[in-house]
């Protein structure tokens, strides 16, 4: 991608209103548009975050054997009715009327509506175990929208939902979400914290939050600091192995890490001291085992081995998608702007022409472009005629991992500058070895994705 040809709105102030950087650097770095509260326009640059996060969700939903559909954003009040949520929900549910003057709602979860689907078409035991997922719009009116995609009113979510005949098997599927969600936040370059969280009006005894540590997050936790010493890394695992499955819940969940809403100050005094850690941190994903409640009310149930008629166990699952751009952001950042862990990255490389229109600095730059772009990398090319300061501080804003500098004096000797955003090192080199070591520094994030 050309600069030149590129829409890439940057504001020079900084944002008045935004009250935290990531916030702040989503409107500098032209990633997003307020339309009304809690309610944003997604532009080019941070759709283009937003649709890796997705890539990364559904590959990792995938990978674990979930399977990928899509419901409406509107739907109906009766089967809310049914469940008994539409009262409960209160003034969170944005209501609407049709012309025909029917109740609708624009759905803030689907429970109900999936399950509806289910129970509709399962029947038999043989076709369970099921885990179905979208990722999709929702919508909570929020009392206080705020700090930009990270409480917002219409958000995107990953939401999923097992089926299965006993709680066992449920319980299984809780444990896999469990484990598909830490590699999915580490290839995000993330660090989530499963921590143990109060159930609310979703009801059911298990249920995890994924906390990303930062300043600026909402929630108190408490936790042992031996947690962040923990990987899950690049290990292999069977999904379909319960013991594998149920192996890594427990190393990840075995020690004290609790939000505020379920801290208990007598098992903290358990932890060693120095150990014991107080701070803030982001939800970025919950999971949910709660049984039969859904299924019953809602008429999900099948014919069990023994022939009889048996409610199915379910638990929900969910990942902040637009939030993560926030959090991503405010784990990984700068007073120069943004740095994208390379999993995510909007562009891989920056490159950057610091003599526009000068014949041997344009076609060494064309030449780099099309090589990279050939070894399956995305760039983004600096083409523009600016000034050298100019266009470092739009990288530095924007945040690429690397960035390759092409000039008149380098070139003379047959160099380029290759620069990691994260460290601010800059190296010399010929482009050809410039090129070799991006191809190598992001293989491994190649290699994790899966074929979808
Ligand atoms: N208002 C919001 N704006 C952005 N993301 C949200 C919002 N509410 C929830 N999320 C994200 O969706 C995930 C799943 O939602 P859920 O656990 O049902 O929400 P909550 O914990 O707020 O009831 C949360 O972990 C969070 O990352
Ligand atoms: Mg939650």
């Amino acid at each position: 991608m050309r600069l030149t040809r590129y829409f890439l709105p940057v504001l020079k102030e900084t944002p008045a209103d935004a009250q935290i950087p990531s916030h702040r650097l989503m409107l500098r770095a032209g990633m997003i548009r307020q339309s009304a509260a809690g309610i944003y326009s997604w532009l080019p640059f941070g759709y283009r975050v937003l649709q890796r996060i997705e890539r990364i969700v559904h590959e990792e939903q995938q990978r674990a054997g979930h399977i990928p559909m899509l419901m409406p954003t509107l739907q109906s009040a009766d089967l809310w009715k049914q469940s008994g949520r539409y009262d409960a929900y209160g003034p969170e549910m944005l209501r609407i009327t049709d012309r025909h003057d029917r109740e609708m709602l624009y759905g803030p979860t689907n429970e109900e509506m999936i399950t509806d689907i289910v129970a509709n078409y399962v029947t038999s035991y043989k076709a369970l175990p099921l885990t179905l997922y979208h990722i999709q719009w929702k919508f909570r009116d929020e009392v206080r929208p705020r700090f930009g995609v990270m409480r917002g009113r219409e958000f995107l979510m990953k939401d999923g939902y097992n089926f299965d005949l006993t709680k066992e098997a449920a319980l299984h599927a809780y444990n896999r979400h469990l484990v598909s969600y830490l590699r999915t936040y580490e290839r995000m370059g993330l660090q989530a914290i499963p921590m143990r969280a109060d159930s609310g009006p979703i009801g059911g005894d298990y249920t995890h939050e994924f906390l990303v540590l930062a300043e600026t997050g909402e929630s108190e936790v408490f936790y042992d600091s031996e947690i962040t010493d923990l990987r899950f890394g690049d290990r292999a695992i069977d999904y379909d192995n319960e013991a594998q499955c149920q192996a890594v819940l427990s190393e990840f969940t075995s020690r004290y890490a609790r939000t505020d809403e379920t801290h208990d100050e007598a098992a903290f005094d358990e932890v060693p001291e120095a150990r014991r850690r107080t701070a803030r941190g982001i939800e970025v994903g919950q999971i949910f085992y709660f049984g039969t409640d859904y299924s019953e009310k809602l008429g999900a149930f099948v014919q069990n081995e023994a022939g009889a008629r048996v409610p199915l166990h379910m638990g929900s699952h969910g990942i902040g998608v637009s939030r993560l751009l926030g959090a991503i952001i405010e784990a990984s950042h700068d007073d120069k702007g943004i740095i994208w862990p390379e999993g995510v990255a909007p562009f891989e490389v920056g490159l950057v022409n610091l003599r526009q229109g000068d014949a041997s600095t344009d076609s060494a730059c064309e030449g780099i472009l099309r090589e990279l772009e050939a070894k399956g990398l995305s760039v983004l090319y600096d083409d523009r005629d600016e000034r050298a300061g100019g266009k470092f501080a739009t990288m530095d804003l924007i945040g690429l991992p690397w960035r390759i500098t092409v000039g008149p004096r380098g070139l003379a000797n047959g160099m380029v500058e290759l620069t990691s955003r994260r460290t601010g090192e800059s190296e010399e080199m010929t482009p050809e070895w410039a090129i070799k070591r991006l191809s190598e520094i992001y293989a491994p994030h190649h290699a994790a994705a899966l074929a979808i």
